[in-house]
């Protein structure tokens, strides 16, 4: 491999700091992605062996860490839809030394930014060993998991230098979307053919610029309900699950507000004893079939004194929603509504005066089991 670097790719430019630049940097790199992965008609170009090793598996199984596992669970929902192949999410620190039970031609699919994380190469080790083809998507071409597996494709999202992972989890989302498309057409899925890449993901790429524009706002809503806050919860419902691990994880890494990401309805099951007056609640509300009864589990907390912060796409908006967000494809609502929470995680780690790119206690690559 040939490592290109832009020298002008790592520096922070007029940003405050880089969390906020990579953060900007997203629209970019989804149309990068594009560029780089489809054709001119908007057909994903993706190396044939990977594909044919891919459309042999009966199941594909993500393996990955922080974020990335979070980004894993979304190309979960979107593997599923477009190939019609069951797909697994684990945690590569459990899955190392608890191998899960495998079907008879699995596929493995490491999700890594930094290529190096220990307890994804340990997973990896294990598989190589037991003849499982593997496949690592990560943002450094030349790293461990990229060089180890028997296939990689890069994320092509550029350095990312904050601790916290933004451009990285979104270019993950992409890609996934990319691979479930490629391989639903090489499995003849008419779904993944009817399913326009092109077009969702410029929509998504406007949508990230719109709430970026916005920031303002979120940065309005950080200081007056998260800020003063010692907790704090996401919730949300289809989609928007995933959505709310990942946006909680965020907010504490940089804020050191206690967060929680929860699937909605799992609130009454007992963490709504701890909602107080005034505990901040953040509903998404992104997922259609749901829609409805989340407006229910937003009631359930008002009623024993949160303060609710709702963010719902624009065809499931209500009046006095606080931020509403463009209409999606529903399986890539994730790669809009990550920046809200990305912001907003962003404005309460500044706002008070923390050191946002270098959350105290983390690394950027964890190389330790
Ligand atoms: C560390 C980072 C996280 C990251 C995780 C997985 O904990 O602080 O931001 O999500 O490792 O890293 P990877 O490089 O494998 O995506």
């Amino acid at each position: 491999h040939v490592l290109t670097i832009d020298p002008n790719a790592a520096s922070k430019g007029t940003y405050e700091f880089y969390m906020l630049k990579e953060i900007s940097e997203q629209p970019s790199v989804l149309r990068h992605l594009d560029q780089f992965y489809l054709d001119d008609k908007g057909e994903p170009q993706i190396d044939k062996a990977i594909l044919t090793a891919l459309a042999q598996a009966d199941r594909l199984y993500i393996f990955a860490a922080g974020t990335s596992y979070h980004a894993g669970l979304v190309g979960q929902a979107l593997l599923e839809h477009l190939t019609d192949l069951p797909t697994e999410v684990g945690l590569a620190s459990e899955a190392g030394y608890h191998f899960p039970m495998m079907s008879k031609h699995p596929f493995f699919i490491f999700l890594s930014q930094s290529g190096e994380t220990a307890d994804s190469r340990v997973v990896l080790q294990e598989a190589l060993k037991r003849k499982i083809p593997c496949l690592t998507l990560t943002n450094v071409p030349n790293s461990t998991l990229a060089r180890e597996a028997d296939y990689t494709m890069s994320l092509e999202a550029g350095p990312e230098i904050a601790v916290a992972s933004t451009k990285a989890y979104t270019a993950q989302v992409a890609l996934e979307a990319i691979l479930a498309k490629a391989l639903g057409e090489q499995l003849g899925k008419q779904k993944a053919r009817d399913f326009s890449l092109r077009t969702n993901l410029a929509l998504a790429a406007e949508g990230i610029e719109e709430v970026i524009s916005d920031q303002k706002r979120l940065e309005q809503l950080a200081q007056k309900y998260l800020i003063p806050s010692r907790n704090a919860f996401y919730i949300g419902r289809g989609i928007d699950y995933p959505l709310a691990l990942e946006a909680a994880l965020k907010l504490k890494e940089v804020s050191y507000i206690q967060t929680e990401g929860f699937a909605a309805a799992e609130l009454k099951h007992g963490t709504i004893s701890l909602i107080e007056q005034g505990t901040p609640v953040i509903a998404l509300i992104n997922d259609p079939v749901t829609s409805d009864l989340m407006r229910g589990n937003i009631q359930e907390v008002v009623a024993r004194g949160a303060s609710v912060i709702t963010i719902a796409s624009k065809e499931l908006a209500k009046p006095n929603d606080d931020l509403v967000l463009p209409q999606l494809d529903y399986y890539l609502r994730p790669l809009v509504s990550v920046v809200v929470s990305q912001l907003l995680a962003y404005f309460a780690s500044k706002d008070k005066g923390l050191d946002v790119d270098k959350p105290r206690n983390l690394a950027k690559s964890v190389t330790v089991e």
